[in-house]
């Protein structure tokens, strides 16, 4: 593998250890990859935050590195962890568990990362170029910046993602070349499409179907923001898809060509998008816990559900999981009381996939989201898929009705 001089040092060890060490993760995964250099990336995001997933030989892990000097040189991002930092108290989690969580927070601060804990970064503040490489951990992240905004990532996993972080550089192969970017797949979508339910439907849909190839969809009129995150997010969860192109509306598609001559179709209608949501459920219709927010909820998101239950009394908990910035905008416009006082919380910096949600009782929980809809039932929750609207009614009868 060609590395320039400056890598070189920096696999020699002239920057310290920590440097070191973080430079012969990204060499050895070149290798395996076959990557003839690296690239310089311009940001970072880094998953495996919960304490829940690392435990203690992950602290350990992190203080080490930390404290032989490995220190973020790119803006750096951090993943959802197990509970909201500021707010986990009146929330209900537990002391020790908490306590935990902040030791690997404060590891991570250590290395220059700030808590921002969520999975949008690029709806917090890290927000890449068309074309530009970067690092990125974090399945539903990924596909958004490959995707949405045409820059250019692997799907990295925790150690990866920190040490591109530490030498600003990452292995040029996979997602980073133009050849592996175009689609093999045509996805005609004649589905009626407008929740972003919809959108995760059609997300967990194609995953499934194409494992980890690059789709094209044609038949997409319009789409938010918040319905490309939910797709892009299903589809990572059940097939690891890492780049999808839509027609007139993704990045590249607009700019050039990106389906390949030589690919297959496949249809997307209301059909397979019913027996997608028919196939998540389980024989009863009470419902414990409605959590919306994965990928975190745009402000939007939460103000849509929040006008729906003001004044309400919720019969199900509700939980909305987002970024710490969405909160704090949520508090001023007087959102955070709407819910709260409704009997619901905003909780931010949380997933739910990967907090101990089982320490508070829930068992039957209803989600909009694809990727909670493949995730949850694996963690031995009853789940059921639907519609933004359907949960807000589940929330607010504490029942899923047919
Ligand atoms: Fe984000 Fe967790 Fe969903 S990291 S995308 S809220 S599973």
């Amino acid at each position: 593998m060609n590395l320039t001089k400056e890598e070189q040092k920096m696999l020699d060890g002239e920057y310290g250890e920590g440097v070191q060490k973080a430079m012969e993760i990204i060499v050895a995964l070149g290798k395996i990859y076959g990557a003839e250099n690296l690239v310089e990336v311009a940001s970072v995001q880094v998953a495996g935050v919960s304490y829940k997933n690392l435990g203690d030989a992950g602290i350990e892990f992190l203080e080490e590195w930390a404290s032989k000097g490995a220190k973020v040189k790119v803006p750096t991002t951090l993943n959802p962890a197990g509970m909201d930092l500021d707010d986990w108290k009146s929330i209900g989690f537990a002391e020790e568990f908490a306590d935990k969580q902040l030791e690997v927070i404060k590891a991570f601060s250590k290395m220059g990362i700030p808590p921002t804990c969520t999975c949008t970064p690029y709806l917090a503040g890290n927000i890449p170029k068309f074309g530009d490489h970067i690092a990125w951990a974090e399945s539903s992240a990924v596909s958004f910046a490959n995707s949405v905004i045409g820059a250019r990532t692997n799907r990295e996993g925790g150690p990866s993602a920190i040490a591109a972080a530490v030498t600003g550089r990452t292995a040029n192969f996979g997602y980073h070349l133009d050849e592996n970017r175009v689609a093999t797949f045509k996805i005609i979508v004649e589905a009626d499409m407008k929740d972003t339910s919809d959108f995760g439907a059609l997300g967990y849909w194609t995953g499934k179907q194409l494992r980890n190839k690059v789709p094209f969809f044609v038949g997409i009129k319009h789409a938010t923001t918040d319905c490309l995150k939910s797709l892009g997010a299903a589809s990572a969860a059940s097939g690891g898809i890492a780049l999808y192109h839509i027609e007139n509306i993704t990045a590249e598609a607009r700019a050039k060509a990106m389906l390949s001559d030589d690919h297959e179709t496949v249809t997307f209608t209301d059909k397979e998008k019913r027996d997608v949501f028919e196939a998540i459920g389980f024989s009863e219709s009470e419902i414990d816990l409605v959590v919306f927010g994965c990928p975190h909820a745009s402000l939007e998101e939460v103000r849509t559900i929040a006008e729906r239950v003001k004044g309400k009394k919720l019969k199900a908990m509700l939980w909305i999981t987002t970024s710490k910035q969405v909160k704090s905008m949520a508090e001023r416009m007087g959102l955070v009381k709407d819910i709260e006082d409704a009997g619901g919380y905003i909780i931010a910096d949380m997933c739910a996939v990967v907090a101990p949600v089982k320490s508070f009782g829930f068992k039957n929980i209803a989600v909009n989201s694809g990727k909670y809809a493949w995730y949850l039932p694996n963690q031995g929750f009853n789940v059921r898929f639907g519609s933004t609207e359907k949960c807000i009614e589940a929330a607010i009868t504490g029942r899923w009705e047919p």
